[in-house]
């Protein structure tokens, strides 16, 4: 039901329809079902991913989409991207950035030292400078359409045991980034960010680094991720990548006049507790 009072718009909530959206990242996991989100919003939808099978296996599902295969830490492959974009949408309304590679959970002191320089470089291209670059690629569109940069860090950048050191510094600096930019980008385009915290059917994947480029967060066996988890959220169900779509689709959309520079801690509520009392249920 619609107040008296409001503007017109809230009246059909469809946050994104016929926004121009680029999802990086958005192949597999979180980008791909919030992906889901947009299209069934009415977005026009840009998927880029650097696997290409996992590009070809979203233009099947999606249909007649724009899907781009390409590498969010090469500025060709971006440019590429735009060049695309353009041709095919004339604008562009948001840039979600979504991928991401984590480090195995390694401890740092057991990471040996001839290992180190290639890790921190493996992780930070692809989470941090994959996001510097798309936002320096994209700016232009975005101001020219008064649009949205979405970026996204994970509850380990507040809270230890996200992930190991490399991992967790790469979504603090994604968080401190979200600040900086939605500075240098006013007053015509919002940054903000999302942090979520667990996500059903990811493919996080480890470090070449650490010969663990075949070893998923995922595999980190059900049950004991469950137990865990359910014993620290305020929510009890584990949330599934589609649950995301929501807050994105806000900070994406043209409806959001309210907020820059903010990170939404998609939490379920786990770190809004002490650990006295153990859950009842
Ligand atoms: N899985 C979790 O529990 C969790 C929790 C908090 C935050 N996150 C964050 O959510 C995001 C999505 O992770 P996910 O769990 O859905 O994993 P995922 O592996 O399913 O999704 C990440 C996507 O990014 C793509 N990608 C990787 N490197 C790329 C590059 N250089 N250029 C373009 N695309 C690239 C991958 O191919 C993949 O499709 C990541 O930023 C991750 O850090 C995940």
């Amino acid at each position: 039901m619609v107040r008296e009072g409001l503007p017109g718009e809230v009246a059909s909530v469809s946050l994104v329809a016929n926004h121009s959206v680029l999802l990086i990242g958005s192949g597999s996991g979180l980008g791909r079902g919030v992906a889901r989100g947009f299209v069934q919003a009415g977005a026009q939808v840009t998927i880029f991913d650097v696997s290409a099978e996992k590009v070809e296996d979203a233009r099947e599902e999606f249909g007649d989409i724009l899907a781009v295969q390409g590498d969010c830490s090469k500025v060709s492959d971006l440019v590429a991207c735009r060049d695309k974009i353009i041709e095919r949408h004339g604008k562009l309304d948001a840039v979600v950035c979504f991928q991401g590679i984590w480090d195995g959970n390694v401890p740092l002191k057991d990471i040996a030292l001839d290992r180190i320089d290639e890790l921190f470089r493996e992780l930070f291209d692809v989470n941090v400078k994959g996001s510097l670059l798309a936002a320096r690629v994209f700016h232009d569109l975005l101001q020219e359409s008064r649009g949205a940069l979405v970026l996204t860090s994970s509850n380990a950048a507040y809270a230890a045991d996200g992930g190991g050191a490399f991992y967790s510094a790469t979504k603090g600096a994604i968080k401190a980034l979200t600040h900086q930019l939605a500075f240098e980008f006013s007053p015509y385009v919002r940054v903000n960010c999302v942090a979520p915290t667990a996500i059903g059917k990811s493919e996080l994947r480890g470090p070449t680094a650490l010969g663990l480029e075949g070893q998923k967060q995922s595999d980190i066996p059900k049950d004991t991720l469950l137990r865990a988890y359910r014993e620290l959220s305020l929510i009890a169900d584990f949330p599934e990548a589609e649950d995301y779509a929501w807050p994105y689709m806000f900070l994406a959309s043209h409806s959001n006049k309210v907020m820059t520079g903010q990170t939404i801690l998609a939490d379920q509520g786990s770190l809004n507790r002490n650990f006295i009392t153990p859950r009842s249920n």
